[in-house]
């Protein structure tokens, strides 16, 4: 059966709005386990706008799963990763402006320093995941760079305008799990999914955890986080 990492920022996001300490992501995270998440997902951005350095050390000491810590990859986010040492790096592209990751990162642009900081981190026994769009091309260079796994950015699957543009980026990210799969690459998926276009996706068994934020954060405010994480759960086969 597939897994589920939540993804706990937008609580993060809602303590922030009031610059306090309610809610507490870390007590999220603590009731999604319960709920029956297979880990726990954060982004610490360099900007700090929701998960901060005290979530992170934290749920590290609290998570009873996985901790898949995402971040940039610069120089300051590798030396806190190998301090803290989750049990997942994710390597994602951060912009100021942006309101949540947008794309996937270049790791074709970009091939050196991936390596390297990937190096870094395997220096420290740190997995690292790449953050990669629906793209052949950027996969087999993030086999290249020595990635552990991939997670293939879903969200212009979620968002497409149509049956037809749905079904041209669904078949993309069915190409893309499969080569993963035969690469011997791990797989997972994340951005935008949600209670029904999750569904679309589970025919793919090769994919090992879905990555999921937002909606589940969102069921949560109205029936509460136990709920919300076991009816995603239960979409998983
Ligand atoms: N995966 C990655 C790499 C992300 O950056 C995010 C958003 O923080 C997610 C998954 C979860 O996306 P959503 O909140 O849309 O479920």
């Amino acid at each position: 059966m597939a897994k589920l990492g939540v993804n706990v920022d937008h609580v993060a996001t809602l303590r922030q709005a009031r610059g306090g300490d309610e809610p507490d992501p870390v007590t999220a995270a603590a009731l999604a386990e319960l709920g029956g998440a297979d880990g726990i997902v954060i982004h610490l951005r360099e900007d700090r706008r929701h998960i901060q350095e005290r979530d992170l050390r934290l749920l590290k000491a609290m998570v009873k799963t996985r901790l898949n810590m995402e971040m940039a990859a610069t120089d300051e986010m590798a030396h806190i990763a190998m301090d803290v040492q989750p049990n997942l790096v994710t390597l994602v592209p951060e912009r100021r402006e942006e309101l949540t990751t947008e794309g996937g990162v270049d790791v074709i642009g970009r091939k050196d320093d991936f390596k390297k900081i990937i190096k870094t981190l395997h220096g420290s026994e740190i997995p690292v995941s790449l953050f990669i769009d629906p793209s052949i091309d950027q996969l087999k260079a993030a086999h290249k760079v020595d990635a552990d796994t991939v997670e293939i950015h879903t969200g212009p699957f979620a968002n497409a305008q149509s049956p037809e543009s749905e079904r041209t980026e669904l078949d993309a990210i069915s190409d893309c799990v499969r080569l993963a799969y035969k690469l011997h690459l791990g797989v997972s998926v994340g951005h935008g999914l949600d209670y029904h276009n999750i569904t679309m996706l589970t025919h793919l068994t090769e994919i090992e955890e879905y990555n999921i934020g937002h909606s589940i954060i969102a069921r949560a405010v109205l029936v509460g986080l136990d709920r919300a994480v076991g009816e995603m759960k239960a979409l998983l086969v």
